[in-house]
């Protein structure tokens, strides 16, 4: 079952049902707890083998420039609509004593994200909610990973209003790739996976780097006006 907020998710069922695929799609608001409710419903009590909790959107600009809706819609769905969905799938999981749960967080959760603040908190509490949960289920057949991705080549720039970034006008990651990172470590059981090796050395310099200045290099790749000519 694939879920999104947008009719478009139609086409990706199609799509994905060329590779020979059963695939059911479903339009839901995951950032209301309706939408999740929806989705829980869709899946009709058949067990849930694998949860991968990706839904997610950004807002660059400063925060007291955001409009709050926008900036309250980023915490209700990458924050409050995953909970709320990883507590419910996550019950039955630990009943059955299976399953495993992949969380997107985000390297951008180990910056204070000046000029993109709000998301970047909700990544951070992504990535500790994360490791926090695997934790407290270690005694159960349960596994929670969390994937880590740096800047990717997908829609999330454009949504997130950052076009005249920096960040968000230079080379990305594949989405493929980085998927794939993080499908692999799921099936693994691992803990977490940065994808790519430039993230993985830019989250081991944030971990020992003050948040003072990774907020103030944050800054110069999430300004607005920040895009390279
Ligand atoms: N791109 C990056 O650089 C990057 C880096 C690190 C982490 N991430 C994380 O990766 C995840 C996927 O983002 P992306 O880069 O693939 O961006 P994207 O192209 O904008 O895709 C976001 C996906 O989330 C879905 N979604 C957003 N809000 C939703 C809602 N309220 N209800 C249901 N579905 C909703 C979207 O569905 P619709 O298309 O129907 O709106 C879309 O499928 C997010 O959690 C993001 O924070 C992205």
């Amino acid at each position: 079952m694939i879920v999104a907020d947008e009719p478009a998710i139609q086409q990706a069922a199609t799509s994905l049902r060329g590779a020979g695929t059963e695939v059911e799609a479903l339009q839901a608001d995951l950032a209301t707890t309706e939408g999740v409710d929806k989705m829980y419903a869709a899946a009709k009590g058949r067990a849930v083998d694998a949860l991968l909790a990706n839904a997610g959107r950004g807002l660059g600009h400063a925060f007291l420039d955001q409009d709050f809706k926008k900036a309250k819609r980023v915490i209700d769905t990458n924050v409050t609509g995953t909970v709320y969905l990883i507590h419910k799938v996550g019950n039955d999981m630990r009943r059955r004593n299976a399953g495993k749960i992949l969380i997107t967080g985000s390297i951008a959760g180990f910056i204070p994200g000046s000029f993109q603040a709000v998301y970047n908190g909700t990544k951070a509490f992504l990535n500790s909610f994360s490791f926090a949960l695997r934790e407290e289920l270690k005694d159960t057949k349960v596994t929670v990973t969390c994937l880590m991705p740096g800047a990717t080549e997908t829609e999330f720039f454009k949504r997130a209003e950052m076009m005249d970034t920096e960040v968000g006008t230079t080379e990305k990651d594949d989405p493929a790739e980085v998927a794939n990172n993080g499908f692999e470590a799921m099936m693994k059981g691992e803990g977490d996976i940065v994808s790519g090796f430039k993230n993985k050395v830019q989250s081991a310099a944030a971990n020992v780097t003050p948040a003072g200045v990774l907020a103030s290099q944050h800054r110069k790749m999430a300004k607005p006006g920040s895009a390279k000519k």
